[in-house]
């Protein structure tokens, strides 16, 4: 393992500056991150709000190091991700990430169990010990007892529990979550949220997660707006919510 990926304590966790990504087609340059910095301590819960290609899954993509900025500087957890070869970038995600998807991406023909297990074994972890480190964190979120269904013998919600079990089961100190609440309804949407308050609050696990919904940004300390690829609001969740929901009435006035 090489000295760039050993860990500097009392940084940010995510360390954003001037981050642009440009697509490319051709010769045909499309911008569509334009000088973005963020930092995001430990313990915090930041949403990302924003309008349809705005920019929101881009910024998650280069946040989970699924996709590389084309301009800026990226520090995770104090370490310069755009200096890493991909097999360093994989170690420090899956030693630093929990991702949770909108659409849950559980795999059908395993277990609940086997599917929390996973990452651990994809780390390396004897098979054994990752399995009851799965049923560790399947208590946790309250499914133990569906440890040997298959996901599709679950609920959405149970789905996305699950999901977020799997993304806890390595310890990471950051979860990533785009949208996790899209494809459930109102009542399931909150006790995920709720979940995630307490991941927060009981286990300082920082949360970044994007939405469309201001009733799920409402859970976040800290709200993101961007607008065409920039900031347009970064602060406290409240007041960011009560300026959108002011805008949205301007707008219904005009
Ligand atoms: N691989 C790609 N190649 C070219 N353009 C892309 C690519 N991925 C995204 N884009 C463009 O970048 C812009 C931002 O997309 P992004 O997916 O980040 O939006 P978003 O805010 O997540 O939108 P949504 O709310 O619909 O999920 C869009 O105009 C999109 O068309
Ligand atoms: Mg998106």
């Amino acid at each position: 393992m090489s000295a760039a990926l050993n860990q500097v304590a009392g940084q940010h966790l995510i360390d954003i500056r001037k981050v642009s990504k440009s697509y490319f087609s051709g010769t045909v340059e499309t911008q569509v991150l334009f000088g973005i910095d963020l930092a995001v301590p430990r313990g915090d819960f930041l949403a990302v709000m924003g309008q349809s290609g705005s920019g929101k899954s881009t910024l998650m993509n280069i946040f989970g190091c699924l996709d590389q900025a084309t301009g800026g500087t990226y520090l995770l957890n104090g370490i310069d991700t755009l200096t890493l070869s991909r097999a360093e970038l994989a170690t420090i995600r899956n030693r630093t990430i929990g991702f949770v998807f909108q659409s849950f991406n559980l795999i059908k023909r395993m277990s609940v169990a086997e599917n929390v297990a996973l990452p651990l074994i994809y780390a390396g972890v004897a098979r054994k010990q990752a399995h009851a480190k799965a049923l560790v964190e399947l208590e946790r979120v309250g499914l133990k007892e569906l440890a040997q269904r298959t996901p599709n013998q679950l609920s959405g919600g149970q789905q996305q529990r699950v999901a977020i079990a799997r993304a806890l089961v390595g310890d990471p100190p950051l979860i990533l979550a785009d949208e996790p609440t899209g494809n459930l309804d109102t009542q399931t949407s909150i006790d995920i949220m709720r979940s995630f308050q307490q991941l927060n609050e009981e286990r300082g696990i920082t949360i970044l997660l994007v939405t469309h919904e201001p009733d799920i940004a409402a859970y976040s300390k800290r709200l993101m707006r961007l607008k065409d690829g920039r900031v347009l609001y970064d602060g406290p969740a409240a007041e960011g919510l009560r300026q959108l929901a002011q805008s949205h009435e301007q707008l219904a006035s005009a």
